[in-house]
């Protein structure tokens, strides 16, 4: 079956392509090498250098490809730079997944065993804003507090919009903090390369600040899962676990002897401390239930063994 995967030169999606390939799939990546990596590219995919945002290009490439599925990840995908790049987030996040959800409706294709589908990355990290209970099910209330989670909840709403007018099927992952090799620009392998070097990251709050961390092999077995299962459904991945911030530098501390290495003096055991960062929730973790209902999916890799198997790699 052949899957078009945009973002797949990314941290996140080239894993998913990975295993596509490795599943007997033929792939087409469209990625305009924004904060994606040639290297991250899987050889046996086919490469389109393109940029969502630019639909003459997008109806080009599904017209001439007719893919069955879309798998679709690129984006811009942190809150600071959502928040510094408020028109561009917009223009890629919610413009360039309407264009490819009008050429797919019009150019996608079944094909044997399979029909039309379309899975979007979303963010359940941001998409709720702050819960007062935790974990959260998909079925609260959305109160982004970034333009990101706000570009992401529009997102979900064109995706359902156009999967109905077009009549293909859509399937919505809300991820949790994703880690894992590749990922460069989140908190683990911020914090690891400095304390690699002996030097001490900064944490911003008091270090209660909690994420639900999911390593990335789990993830990308869900997408695995979902080519099969999962019509027209939203679904959390995630551990429904709260990891602090203090908790992913001490378990990275134990991990790489960064007592052994720190430069500086006064206490090595703790990291620097900032004030909190505007758009940032506070604490957030995800009931994946319904995925495990829906999917048979539950998350398999332990956050210490994650970690060092992510440490490995940088
Ligand atoms: N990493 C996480 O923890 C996390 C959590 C929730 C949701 N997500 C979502 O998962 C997806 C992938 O995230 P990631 O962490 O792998 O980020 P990433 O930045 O590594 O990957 C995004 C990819 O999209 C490409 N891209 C960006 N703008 C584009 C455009 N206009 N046209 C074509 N390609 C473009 C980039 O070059 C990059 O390769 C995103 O949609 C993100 O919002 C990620």
């Amino acid at each position: 079956m052949k899957i078009l995967v945009t973002g797949g030169a990314g941290f996140i999606a080239s894993h998913i392509v990975d295993d596509y390939v490795k599943a007997g799939h033929k792939v087409i990546v469209v990625d305009n090498l924004s904060t994606g990596f040639r290297k991250n590219l899987n050889p046996k995919a086919k490469f389109y250098k393109s940029d969502i945002r630019n639909f003459p290009e997008m109806e080009k490439i599904f017209k001439h490809e007719k893919p069955t599925m879309v798998n679709h990840h690129a984006a811009v995908s942190l809150v600071m730079s959502s928040i510094d790049n408020q028109i561009l987030t917009y223009e890629t996040n919610l413009i360039g997944t309407v264009n490819l959800l009008l050429t797919f409706g019009e150019y996608g294709s079944g094909s044997a065993g399979y029909r039309k589908k379309f899975i979007f990355a979303s963010s359940g990290g941001t998409i709720y804003g702050q819960p007062k209970k935790i974990p959260v099910h998909e079925s609260i209330a959305l109160a982004p507090i970034s333009p990101y989670g706000l570009s992401k909840f529009l997102g979900e709403e064109t995706v359902k919009f156009y999967g109905k007018s077009f009549g293909f099927e859509y399937l919505i992952f809300r991820y949790p903090n994703v880690y894992g090799p590749r990922d460069i620009s989140h908190v683990i392998p911020i914090f690891a390369r400095l304390m690699k070097k002996g030097i001490k990251p900064t944490i911003f709050g008091d270090g209660s600040k909690a994420r639900d961390y999911t390593y990335i092999e789990d993830i990308a077995q869900a997408n695995i899962l979902g080519l099969k299962k999962g019509v027209n459904e939203i679904l959390n991945l995630g551990w429904g676990k709260k990891i602090t911030d203090k908790k992913v530098f001490d378990t990275i501390k134990k991990e790489i002897s960064f007592v052994e290495k720190i430069k500086e003096k006064g206490p090595v055991d703790t990291p620097r401390y900032a004030s909190y960062r505007k758009g940032e929730i506070y604490q957030i973790a995800l009931d994946s239930g319904r995925a495990t209902k829906i999917l048979g999916w539950k998350p398999k890799i332990k956050f210490e063994e994650g970690i060092g198997r992510t440490l490995e790699t940088l």
